[in-house]
């Protein structure tokens, strides 16, 4: 159902790859509720993904940029908003990516290269895009920016990682740059923790599929899927959550507050 939340907002959607992609969903629901945007992504992924499908259908251009990139970033945002004719009232960064879970590099045996380009990729590119953001003075009073996270940041998952390093450390630029986007231009600033989602990054986790399992048992409601995180980015781009800012939102059916759930108990019972 729509509501037309986002009629007349303008915004960047980084991370669309294939339609199993959180960001994919995300755009298709922006456009429902009325806003327009530009879509970006990696060069490389441009070529392997079918964003140019997601452009068609929501009315989108495209403007391909390594958010690891400072160039690139700057001419995302100065196109973007020549674009959308003015400044922007959303962002969402989807961006998550570790050479050494790519590579099945134990924690333990990191290679170090790896971990920073990962890092880079996964945690300092937030930063890189909001302090652009904020120096092209890009977004509009009570525009919202909104990056995905896991709670990998919070306790341990062994198989997540360095990711689990990477999301810590995004979430913390959310609070460190959301205090200055907020005092100096009204714009809040959030992380969503979102379940396991079965999408190219997910499933690049070892042991990905018993994971999932794992959590859609132990939460009361079951994980938040693509669509359901969907829904709930478009909320924190609309006008309805104005004062949610420098917040890490649990969005997962309730495991994060859950110590054991009766299945998980059943399984273990004799
Ligand atoms: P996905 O694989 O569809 O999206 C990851 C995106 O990052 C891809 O579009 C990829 O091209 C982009 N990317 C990689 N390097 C980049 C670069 N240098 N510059 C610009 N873009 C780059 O997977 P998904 O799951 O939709 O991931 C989106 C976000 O959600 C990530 O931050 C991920 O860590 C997070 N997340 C995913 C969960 C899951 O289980 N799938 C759970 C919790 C959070």
């Amino acid at each position: 159902m729509a509501y037309n939340l986002l009629k007349g907002k303008k915004g960047i959607i980084f991370g669309a790859l294939d339609e199993n992609s959180i960001a994919w969903k995300t755009a298709e629901r922006v456009h429902e509720e009325g806003g327009t945007f530009v879509l970006t992504n990696a060069p490389i992924a441009m070529r392997m993904g079918q964003i140019n499908a997601l452009a068609e259908k929501t009315g989108s251009q495209i403007i391909p940029a390594d958010a690891t990139s400072e160039e690139d970033l700057q001419k995302l945002v100065d196109q973007s908003m020549e674009i959308l004719g003015g400044k922007l009232d959303f962002v969402l960064h989807s961006i998550g990516m570790s050479i050494n879970v790519r590579k099945g590099r134990h924690y333990t045996d990191q290679k170090y290269d790896w971990t920073e380009k990962g890092w880079d990729v996964s945690a300092l590119s937030f930063h890189k895009v909001m302090q652009t953001l904020y120096k092209a003075d890009a977004l509009n009073p009570w525009g919202s920016i909104v990056a995905l996270t896991y709670m990998a940041a919070q306790r341990t998952f062994p198989d997540y990682n360095d990711m689990a390093d990477n999301k810590a450390y995004l979430e913390s630029i959310a609070r460190s740059f959301g205090y200055f986007f907020g005092k100096e231009k009204k714009v809040r600033v959030n992380t969503i923790s979102q379940s396991p989602t079965p999408t190219t990054a997910g499933q690049g986790v070892k042991g990905f599929d018993g994971f999932i399992s794992y959590a859609e048992k132990m939460s009361p409601l079951g994980n938040a899927t693509a669509q359901d995180c969907a829904d709930y980015t478009v909320s924190l781009f609309s006008d309805l959550t104005r004062k949610v800012t420098m917040q890490n939102l649990f969005h997962d059916g309730g495991f994060s507050s859950t110590g054991v759930s009766q299945e998980i108990i059943d399984e273990f019972s004799e």
